[in-house]
């Protein structure tokens, strides 16, 4: 290859596509969002493609996937991106979306999975290697330190070394050594007062350096400042960068340039198109940097089919097979967070059921921002209700509340609800959060959607007001809540019988929560993330700094350090109003006594768990380390082991569950690695972190 031809590879010619060398048959490589299944087409130009055949598969957000606890699932969610990105003719796909869930309010946490690092690990790799499987190259992102949305383009984030080693990284880092990522995204946000993208420590280090990452690592769209640091420092592939003007350019190139010709075009003005050319020419030096970011780029070519001869499989697109995984994942997905006196399963011998809120007919597939999809079709909660009970149950419906900006309780809609709630057996009140107000306009993006975080953690559109009189107008009301991360339900949730989560529950989202409410489906989802009771007690805002150093907006500290999520909660002894794991079902389940088998540095935990009530299910069994004396402050306990058993009435299973050094190790700061302190612990196992079933302990 040339120079020129090597330059050309490290930057977008295009919204979505690099690269690409007609001379040597190495073509364009072609991305598309992600996270939840393939982006409609945005054209070279962001302007689309008309009569472009775009509709695909919508799967459940990330949110649902994680509360399925079941990495099988992560697997099958992935095969069903990898084979529509074929079909779709992408080489790889934007996500899976790892960051962790540090505050109720960063408005892409719909996208991400949990506020804990081993469940994220343990979900991700099975996402990766589904959709690498089929040829495709995933992308985790946003690597690193991008929690929140709010002056996401330059906020300087700082943490400790532990919270970062403990916390942040191990997900990216289970993504790259167990799961394979074939390419890392970098994230807008600096870290340590360097942009992440750019970040020698982040890139080299770390993740080429220790980790031993051979794949590429891909700028976000517009997260390369400097050709210099981007050239050092480990961004190998350039997207996306002055969008605005991409927007606004009138020049033709820009959308003309092609795999053909590397053709003068605005994205040669990209940091790393002709700038790092006269860059490597002034400084031969750099010719052995630019060659690894060449090969890079083509190591994950040839992993997925685009060079040497093989071909990219065909793919397939809205297969009934994709949609059966996007109703598995929803059904498993979905959280029974409340169910007083055994409200629910309702019975179909109902006579009439009041549906209420508008987030019963609202459409999710393309709201969020970036990961938008346009479904082939979407069940909402109404239309899944209708098709689970035909005409033999009469079924009302009522807005409630409008989905608009600045909206509040509105007298008309509570009155008409109040009353369709009066005249019918059962309420299904489906509201919470959405996406945004109009889809169609970025601007409109609110509540779940990137570029913005949240007001505040409550229930949108005066919920509170509508909901509290919904239920004092009829006391049989199951209250189904959408939308990402936790919401504050501690006005009213008091006094409601059922609760059930459905996030962004995907195409088949209606009748998957049918299937839950009607008992078809025994629910089995746990929570990724804890619902505090009230946002100050979050850590992230009752220790650390939420959205900036107070007197410096672009600068921060996560104060909270490792405790983040229920590491906080159980630590530091304040009641969620949900916990970590929590999730109920409509049948029990006995846990048997541990037996504790230590090893040198490891240990195997086994227990029979039974079924004990009338119907199948399946339970997440979880497992905690609890160190109970070490030199640094520990949680109270962490996550380190789970699995989720099936079990028909009656049944029991024994459960063997695996620990090795690294469920009891922390990260030493001072020595720079992790270390087992020989000593005590004590093993804490149930059905969430709250609801510890049997403790056993043993000494390493
Ligand atoms: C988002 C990424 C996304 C990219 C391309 C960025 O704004 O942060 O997650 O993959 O756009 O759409």
């Amino acid at each position: 290859m040339t120079l020129e031809e090597k330059v050309h590879m490290l930057h977008a010619n295009s919204a979505f596509a690099a690269g690409g060398i007609q001379r040597l048959g190495i073509p364009e490589i072609m991305t598309s969002d992600g996270p939840h299944g393939v982006r409609p087409e945005q054209g070279r130009d962001w302007k689309g493609v008309k009569g472009a055949n775009d509709a695909g598969t919508y799967l459940p957000n990330n949110n649902t996937l994680a509360s399925t606890w079941n990495p099988d699932l992560g697997y099958a969610y992935g095969t069903v991106l990898g084979s529509e990105a074929n079909f779709r003719g992408k080489d790889i796909i934007l996500g899976p979306g790892i960051n962790i869930i540090r505050t109720p309010l960063n408005g892409r946490n719909f996208e991400y999975l949990s506020e804990d690092p081993f469940l994220i690990s343990k979900m991700v790799v099975g996402y990766i290697r589904g959709v690498q499987d089929q040829g495709v190259s995933a992308c985790v992102k946003h690597y690193a330190a991008n929690n929140q949305e709010t002056h996401r383009n330059d906020i300087d984030v700082e943490m400790s070394e532990r919270a970062l080693r403990e916390i942040y990284l191990p997900g990216f880092k289970a993504a790259i050594q167990q799961g394979g990522a074939y390419s890392l995204m970098g994230s807008y946000n600096k870290f340590r007062g360097t942009y992440a993208t750019e970040n020698a420590y982040l890139m080299n280090d770390v993740l080429k350096g220790e980790w031993g990452f051979k794949g590429l690592v891909m700028s976000d769209w517009g997260s390369v400042h400097n050709t210099q640091e981007a050239l050092h420092n480990g961004t190998d592939l350039e997207m996306g960068t002055d969008l605005e003007l991409m927007y606004n350019s009138t020049d033709q190139t820009a959308t003309a340039s092609t795999a053909n010709a590397p053709t003068k075009s605005l994205y040669d003005r990209f940091y790393l198109a002709d700038a790092a050319l006269e860059a490597i020419k002034k400084d031969p030096k750099l010719l052995p940097v630019l060659d690894d970011k060449v090969r890079r780029i083509l190591r994950v070519m040839y992993a997925t089919n685009m060079l040497g001869g093989t071909k990219r499989k065909p793919g397939a697109y809205n297969s009934k097979e994709h949609q059966a995984t996007a109703l598995r994942v929803a059904e498993e997905g979905i959280v029974l967070l409340k169910n007083e006196g055994n409200m629910l399963p309702l019975k179909k011998s109902v006579k009439t059921i009041a549906v209420i809120g508008e987030n019963a007919t609202r459409e999710n597939g393309m709201g969020g921002g970036s990961a938008q999809v346009k479904p082939k079709y979407e069940i909402t909660a109404l239309q899944g209700l209708k098709n689970e009970l035909g005409d033999q149950v009469k079924i009302t419906y009522a807005q409630g509340y409008k989905i608009a900006r600045g909206q509040k309780a509105d007298p008309q809609l509570i009155a008409e609800a109040v009353a369709a709630a009066k005249a019918a057996d059962v309420v299904v009140y489906v509201g919470g959060s959405t996406h945004g107000y109009d889809y169609s306009k970025w601007s409109d993006n609110a509540y779940d959607a990137e570029g913005t975080d949240k007001p505040d953690m409550k229930m949108p559109f005066g919920q509170d007001e509508l909901i509290t009189a919904v239920q004092k107008a009829n006391p049989n009301t199951v209250v189904v809540l959408l939308g990402g991360g936790p919401i504050d339900v501690t006005p009213w949730v008091g006094q409601t019988k059922a609760l059930v989560e459905t996030w962004y529950p995907g195409m088949e989202g209606g009748n998957a929560l049918a299937h839950v409410l009607f008992g078809d489906v025994n629910p089995s989802g746990k929570l990724p993330f804890t619902f505090p009771a009230k946002l100050e007690d979050s850590p992230a805002h009752k220790l650390g700094e939420y959205p900036s150093t107070p007197g410096n907006e672009l600068k921060q500290t996560y104060k909270e350090d490792i405790f983040v999520g229920y590491r906080y909660f159980d630590t530091y002894k304040v009641a969620p109003q949900f916990a970590f794991g929590h999730g109920l079902s409509y049948t029990t389940f006995d846990y048997g006594k541990l037996t504790v088998t230590p090893g040198a540095q490891r240990a195997t935990v086994s227990l029979t768990v039974r079924n004990t009530g009338k119907v199948a299910g399946a339970e997440v069994v979880q497992l905690y380390v609890k160190d109970e004396q070490s030199a640094v402050k520990r949680p109270e306990k962490e996550l380190k082991a789970f699995e989720k058993v099936s079990l028909k009435p009656g049944e029991s299973k024994t459960v063997t569950l695996k620990l090795g050094a690294d469920a009891f190790q922390y990260y030493d700061e001072g020595k720079k690695q992790w270390v087992l302190e020989p000593g005590k612990f004590q093993v804490l196992v149930g059905s969430s972190s709250r609801d510890i079933r049997q403790t056993g302990s043993l000494t390493l």
